[in-house]
């Protein structure tokens, strides 16, 4: 799909994209680099880096792949420094890495728990520690005026519970949480815009497929009229949105790109039938017979 937004919104910027290879991750890497930013992909499988940076590179788009698992500082630290090394400078941190799988909570180890936490949560904030140096204002490259923009994929599995995703729901409520604290934080502090991105269901991604077996995937695109599945580039859209000047005063607040997917439960009666009741109530409680026309009193 076509770009409302102008191609030169983010011209000039650079972008460090963990999880930036692939899946939503890879379409955010295309869609700022489509919109002028030059791209740093960060993640652990060097082969699936390597086909991700040859694709933006068949696209035009200036962009560097650097192996690195955000739940070791070192790679953190030594991923940052190869990025502004290269292109010069960062103006835009998007925390994109996750882990993901299905268990019934009485089957999670601690330490299954724990895996998803450090890399969701204390990934998170890891990347986010490390970046401060370059994405505040008159950090090197940028002027004295302004500072860089974080974003952090979130999801909306834990604003309800969602049935065998706790390790999950519990990563994603630590992740909403340290964007609101940057916000206050290094918003005042350095002029950084700290937001987040809560996907909803996404066809053709990993979460998508992982999460939902075959046969459910099936029902799911057929039976869901209220439910739609989104696109990827629905995802990138809203954060180029985010990134650019668009987004100036939007800072600590986790966007939810989902079509109201998680607000969406069944009605528990036809609207006709409401709205026959409704009135009916009504006059009951003005005293007033019901099914005689207040006219006709
Ligand atoms: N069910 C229950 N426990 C599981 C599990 C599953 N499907 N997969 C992993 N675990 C547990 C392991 O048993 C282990 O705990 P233990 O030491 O108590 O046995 C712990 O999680 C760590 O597993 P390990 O395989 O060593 O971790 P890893 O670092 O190699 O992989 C994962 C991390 C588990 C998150 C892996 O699924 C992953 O990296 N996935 C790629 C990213 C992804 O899933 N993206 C999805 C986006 S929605």
């Amino acid at each position: 799909m076509e770009s409302p937004f102008k191609a030169e919104v983010l011209k000039g910027k650079v972008a460090l994209l963990t999880g930036g290879a692939s899946g939503i991750g890879y379409e955010i890497s295309v869609q700022l680099g489509k919109h002028g930013a030059s791209i740093a992909v960060m993640g652990r499988r060097k082969n699936v880096i390597d086909s991700a940076v040859e694709s933006l590179h068949s696209l035009g788009i200036p962009a560097i792949g650097l192996v690195g698992d955000v739940r070791k500082r070192d790679d953190a630290v030594r991923v940052l420094e190869s990025t502004v090394k290269h292109f010069g400078r960062l103006d835009i941190l998007v925390n994109a890495a996750a882990g993901n799988f299905l268990v019934p909570s009485e089957d999670l180890s601690p330490n299954g728990f724990r895996t998803v936490l450090d890399i969701d949560a204390v990934g998170t904030f890891t990347m986010c520690h490390e970046a401060l140096k370059y994405l505040k204002k008159g950090a090197p490259g940028k002027d004295s005026s302004v500072g860089g923009t974080i974003m952090n994929i979130s999801a909306t599995l834990h604003y309800t519970a969602t049935w065998y995703q706790i390790h999950v729901s519990a990563a994603k409520a630590a992740v909403d949480s340290i964007t609101r604290s940057l916000a206050l934080e290094w918003g005042t502090d350095y002029d950084i815009r700290v937001n987040g991105i809560a996907p909803g269901p996404i066809e053709d991604t990993a979460g998508f497929s992982k999460l939902l077996p075959q046969e459910i995937l099936s029902k799911f695109k057929v039976n869901a009229p209220t439910t739609k599945v989104g696109q990827k580039w629905d995802i990138a859209m809203a954060a180029v949105y985010l990134a650019s000047t668009a987004g100036k005063y939007i800072n600590g607040t986790t966007l939810v790109v989902d079509g109201a997917d998680w607000l969406t439960k069944p009605s528990h009666l036809p609207k006709e039938r409401v709205k026959q009741l409704s009135r009916a109530v009504e006059r009951r409680s003005r005293n007033e017979p019901v099914g005689i026309p207040k006219s006709k009193l």
